[in-house]
């Protein structure tokens, strides 16, 4: 297991540039084998979720060179449609190759994601708009097999906004014949990155961000040059960060316009937060105020993957807090690591609600990382913790942060890594 060191203490301050977007790179990553052709993307994140996509990416038979945050994707030559069951059940996210595949050979092997440790994570939604554009679509012995003579553009409507299915259902729409509707479609920044590189591509798709998708299928899409969004979730990380440790940062390369819901609970947690033209400042204050209420939800309401980095925020703050997390069931494990630092989190026997009574300080121990995002929870607890923190299982943080270490030294914290 890799860990981090900090001493907690420092307050933040000086200019951080954000880096691309996990969520908005992994779907686009895909999105490049619907062309045969070489496409060419910029402000990609070395994290390890990339690196693992792009292992798909080279067995399937594609050439890609990654060079600083540039990546070149050569799809020109035959593509295989089996993904490797070891890199599929790595990362929820390698399920977008069933749509992609699908589209591009007309078949796809690929291993079940299976659940993780922030819930469940079904894939009914995935598998039935597959079906319903026209694939045959087998589960057996923990992996899916898709086969298709042709998509077929259809009338789909999700029971619950997906983002993931969302995003396969796009990518097996495009190349159907005649016109696909996605009704109830994810609308998260993410999604509409995915849209925007495709559209360069030549797809015709309308509605990103609206709800309602309408794609008209293309017979072929072309290479295109696309910059990858910046990665709201970082910023929001280090927005948070700031805030915890009363301290003044401007991020760079970012869009405040999607940091709404979170600015809003740090402004009314004391925090002064200024929107500029890509780029964002905040000041903490003295000591956060806790807040009476914050419900996650779908964009552009407050984002679950900020959940647990607000919780290690209100852990601190002056008062009692109650958290309710609407999307994943389980993602508490946060609450748990934070108790040990002297947090006072009671978590509701269903797991969805935390009443945080908030302390003067905590206590810097050993905590461990169970998830990506629990592990950004505690890194932000043991910048404002009494003495010594180590935090375990950092290899799940380095699947969505390029640097989180250096990231938070380069502002003036003291991490080791
Ligand atoms: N759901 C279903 N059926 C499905 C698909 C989803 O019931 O077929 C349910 C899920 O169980 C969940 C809810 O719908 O309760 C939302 O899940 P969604 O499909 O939107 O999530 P996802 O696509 O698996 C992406 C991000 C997550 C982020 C969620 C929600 C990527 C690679 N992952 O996951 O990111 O939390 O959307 O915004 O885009 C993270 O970055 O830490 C992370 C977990």
């Amino acid at each position: 297991m890799t860990k981090y060191r900090i001493i907690g203490g420092n307050r933040l301050s000086g200019d951080l540039f954000v880096q691309g977007s996990k969520n908005a790179a992994l779907p686009i990553l895909v999105a490049s084998i619907l062309s045969a052709s070489k496409c060419e993307l910029h402000n990609v994140p070395k994290i390890e979720d990339v690196k693992e996509t792009i292992n798909i990416l080279k067995v399937i038979g594609c050439q890609v060179e990654f060079d600083g945050s540039v990546l070149d994707i050569d799809a020109t030559g035959e593509l295989i449609h089996q993904v490797p069951d070891v890199c599929a059940q790595k990362m929820r996210s390698s399920i977008l190759f069933a749509g992609a595949l699908l589209a591009r050979v007309g078949k796809a092997e690929i291993a079940l994601p299976g659940g993780c440790e922030i819930g469940k994570r079904a894939i009914d939604l995935h598998v039935a708009g597959l079906k319903a554009l026209g694939a045959d679509v087998k589960e057996e012995n923990g992996k899916l097999y898709c086969t298709t003579n042709g998509l077929k553009g259809t009338h789909i409507k999700l029971h619950t906004k997906s983002v993931g299915a969302t995003e396969n259902l796009i990518l097996a729409a495009v190349l159907a014949e005649g016109q696909t509707i996605i009704e109830n479609a994810a609308c998260e920044p993410e999604v509409s990155d995915l849209i925007m590189f495709l559209n360069k591509m030549g797809a015709k798709i309308s509605g990103a961000g609206v709800g309602t998708l309408i794609i008209n299928g293309v017979k072929k899409l072309h290479p295109a040059h696309h910059s990858i969004a910046a990665d709201r979730i970082v910023a929001g990380t280090y927005l948070i960060a700031t805030a915890m440790t009363g301290g003044i940062v401007t991020l760079h390369n970012v869009n405040p316009r999607e940091l709404g819901a979170l600015t809003t609970v740090l402004s009314e947690m004391g925090s002064v937060v200024h929107g500029g033209n890509k780029c964002i400042t905040i000041a903490g204050p003295e000591r956060l105020k806790a807040v009476s209420k914050i419900k996650t939800d779908i964009f552009p309401h407050f984002p679950t993957d900020l959940q647990p980095q607000i919780t290690a925020a209100l852990a601190a703050a002056n008062g009692t807090s109650e958290i309710i997390e609407t999307i994943f069931e389980n993602r508490y494990a946060h609450c748990l690591e934070l108790n040990k630092m002297g947090a006072n989190i009671n978590v509701s026997a269903d797991k969805r609600v935390f009443v945080i009574q908030g302390r003067d300080k905590l206590a810097g121990c050993e905590v461990t990382a169970t998830d990506l995002r629990c592990g950004a929870s505690l890194v932000l607890a043991g910048l404002v913790a009494e003495g010594e923190t180590t935090v375990e299982g950092i290899e799940f943080v380095k699947r969505g942060y390029v640097d989180m270490a250096e990231d938070l030294r380069q502002l003036g914290a003291n991490v080791v890594s």
